[in-house]
């Protein structure tokens, strides 16, 4: 079907849905969507057609069914890129499949067990340089730690010990891309203006910080028990390395860190589920990670509940690689497809009053996941997470053990204003005032 087909917005013949986009926050524009146009809507944007899928059955065919006929979106491969080149999120075909079945041991469910005793560790020394009265910027404190945990349970290196400014080094990036997601202005990276200079410089810098890694690593493989030195040993190369340990360090820190702010400021709205949840956590053994872990919780649900109102991740973005069917539409090859994760959580013919905070809506058995296509926050299908299992583990962890010491109270709005960047990002700092525990 021809694009005008396609239910969506006015465009203008020139410029499309540009302008639009440009002067609004996209994801409250998109949660409007469904209500507006149903299943399916279509907008122009600087030249790229993209069409947003809004029923969970092509929700669930693109990442799982048909997911052989599509691949990820090339505008987002070529923004990207010259940061995580060809590491496991961009790569595609008998690439990605190999390098998956080399990445997935260090994720196995065995390997869970060490990694929680890190956590704790961690954890623990965030804690004691926390104090009750102290007001944090809490976005900001659990992505130090969480770029602390990742280093150390992938890479076994302690970054509290160098002299990396990593958390910096991060915060240029996201800007970078915070700028692009509100925009969709991509001024190639070669063009001479500040903002690609400040980018290409953290890239340099972060290159420089993994070189030495790697490097170090591979000249002495025994004092190390790291996913570097297993990748060394499986013959890949220097270059494959690094893209995959940037894509890893970059992936494996900032989602996690967003998913933990946004869970202890949305408790720090709901004083009862927060005083529930925190005596749940106090009769949880976290420093026994292996026994607490299995059971199923309020705390699995309040971080379940978190990831739905307030993902990380809030798009999926696919091209079909034929044309295809979808909701009775036929969409060419190489469209833009948006599954959003922001948009379909907050679906009102799907979730029942969704804007609202409810753990409990998940109480019928809270580790079975729900239909794909109705809650994606780690994608589903072959390309779904890798780090899921991990990023749960260390939020039930970190989550666990603020509440055993604190008593969180968030001094952010709510509804909290996120704006989307390569995650959604708060747009003001998330302010928490830690209270003693009685
Ligand atoms: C709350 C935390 C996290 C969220 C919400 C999240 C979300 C996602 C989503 C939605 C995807 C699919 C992207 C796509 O297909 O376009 C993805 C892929 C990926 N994630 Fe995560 N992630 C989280 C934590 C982690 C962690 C802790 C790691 C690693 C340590 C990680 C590493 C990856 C990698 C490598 C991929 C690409 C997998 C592949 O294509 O085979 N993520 N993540």
């Amino acid at each position: 079907m021809s694009r005008a087909d396609l239910p969506g917005p006015d465009t203008h013949p020139l410029i499309g849905n540009t302008l639009q986009f440009h002067h609004r926050n996209t994801l409250t524009w998109f949660e409007n969507f469904p209500n507006t146009y149903g299943d399916i809507a279509q907008i122009t944007v600087a030249g790229n057609q993209i069409v947003l899928l809004m029923n969970p059955d092509d929700i669930q065919t693109v990442l799982i069914g048909d997911n052989d006929k599509y691949q990820k979106s090339g505008f987002h491969k070529v923004m990207t890129s010259s940061l995580i080149g060809n590491g496991l999120v961009l790569s595609e075909g008998d690439r990605w499949r190999s390098n998956r079945r080399d990445l997935e041991p260090a994720f196995h469910p065995e390997k869970m067990a060490t990694y929680a005793n890190r956590i704790v560790t961690h954890t623990d020394d965030k804690l004691d340089q926390w104090k009750a009265g102290d007001i944090l910027t809490l976005d900001e404190e659990m992505k130090e730690l969480t770029l602390n945990i990742i280093t150390d349970v992938l890479f076994d290196v302690d970054p509290r010990s160098e002299d990396w400014d990593l958390p910096s080094i991060f915060s240029d990036i996201i800007e970078y891309f915070s700028y692009i997601a509100q925009t969709y202005l991509y001024i190639p990276e070669w063009i001479p203006i500040s903002r690609n200079w400040s980018y290409r410089h953290a890239i340099e810098r972060l290159d420089d910080i993994v070189d030495e890694l790697i490097t170090r690593q591979k000249n002495q493989p025994d004092n190390y028990d790291s996913l570097i030195t297993d990748l060394v040993n499986n013959g890949w190369e220097q270059s494959e390395i690094r893209d995959e340990v940037v894509t890893l360090l970059l992936a494996g820190h900032e989602t996690t860190a967003l998913m933990l702010a946004y869970t202890v400021h949305l408790l720090g709205k709901n004083p009862v589920i927060r005083d529930q949840v925190i005596s749940t956590a106090d009769k949880t053994d976290i420093e026994n990670p292996a026994k607490s872990l299995r059971q199923s919780t309020l705390l699995d649900r309040v971080l379940k509940e978190s990831l739905r109102l307030y993902p990380p991740a809030y798009a999926i973005f696919r091209q079909p690689t034929e044309d295809v069917m979808l909701n009775g539409y036929e969409i060419s090859e190489g469209t833009i497809l948006c599954l959003s994760q922001w948009v379909t959580h907050r679906d009102h013919r799907l979730y029942d009053s969704p804007y609202e905070f409810r753990p409990n809506r998940w109480k019928a058995d809270s580790l079975t996941p729900p239909p794909t296509g109705l809650y994606f926050p780690f994608a589903a299908g072959p390309r779904r997470c890798i780090g899921e299992r991990l990023a749960l583990i260390e939020g039930k962890i970190v989550l666990g053990k603020l509440l055993q010491n604190f008593t969180p109270e968030s001094f952010a709005e709510d509804p909290l204003e996120v704006i989307p960047s390569l995650s959604t990002q708060p747009k003001d700092p998330i302010k928490i005032k830690l209270h003693p525990r009685n």
